[in-house]
C-alpha cells in the first residue's frame, strides 16, 4: 500500500508507483480526499480526489484504490494516523512503500506492516507542476 495526493499525475509517480508494484503481489493505492489534503492549511489540489483517483485506477500496476476521507469529526494528526493504521488492518497490508520526502515518518505503522522509503524521482514534483502554471 501507498499513500498520497497524486495531483497531475506525473513521472516521479509512476515510477513510484511500478518500483512497488515490483514486489508487490496486489498494490493498494490510498488517495487522500481534498479535505484531507487541505487540513493544516495547505492549497486544494487542482484535481478532486474522483478524478485523482480514477487516473490511478487506470494503470496496470495498480490493483486497487481507495480514497481516504480522514476521521469523520476531524483531521488532526493524531486523528489521521489512526485512521492509516485502520485502513492496514482492515485492509491486512504486509508493506506500506512511500517516497524518501517521507523518510521516518510512516514509523508509526511498523507494529502493523513493514514499512519502506523509496528514493524519489529527482526534479518533479507537482508543486514544480503547479509552480510553471499548470491550471
Ligand atoms: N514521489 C516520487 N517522486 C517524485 C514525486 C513524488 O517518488 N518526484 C512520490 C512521493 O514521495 C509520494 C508519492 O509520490 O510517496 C505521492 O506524492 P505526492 O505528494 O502526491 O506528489 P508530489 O509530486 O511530491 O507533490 P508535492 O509537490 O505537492 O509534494
Amino acid at each position: 500500500m501507498t499513500f498520497g495526493t497524486f495531483d497531475l499525475l506525473h513521472i516521479g509517480h509512476l515510477r513510484l508507483l511500478a518500483r512497488i508494484a515490483s514486489w508487490s503481489r496486489h498494490l493498494v493505492v490510498a488517495v487522500s480526499a481534498d479535505q484531507l489534503v487541505m487540513h493544516g492549511g495547505k492549497r486544494a489540489p487542482i484535481q478532486g480526489h474522483e478524478e485523482r483517483a480514477a487516473a490511478i485506477r487506470r494503470l496496470p500496476m495498480v490493483n486497487e484504490v481507495i480514497v481516504v476521507h480522514g476521521p469523520m469529526d476531524g483531521v488532526g494528526r493524531v486523528k489521521v494516523v489512526a485512521r492509516k493504521i485502520e485502513l492496514v488492518r482492515e485492509c491486512r497490508i504486509d508493506c506500506v512503500a512511500m517516497g524518501s520526502d517521507w523518510q521516518g515518518e510512516y514509523e508509526f505503522l511498523r507494529p502493523y506492516c513493514e514499512v519502506r522509503y523509496i528514493d524519489r524521482t529527482p526534479g518533479i514534483s507537482t508543486s514544480a507542476l503547479r509552480g510553471s502554471g499548470v491550471s
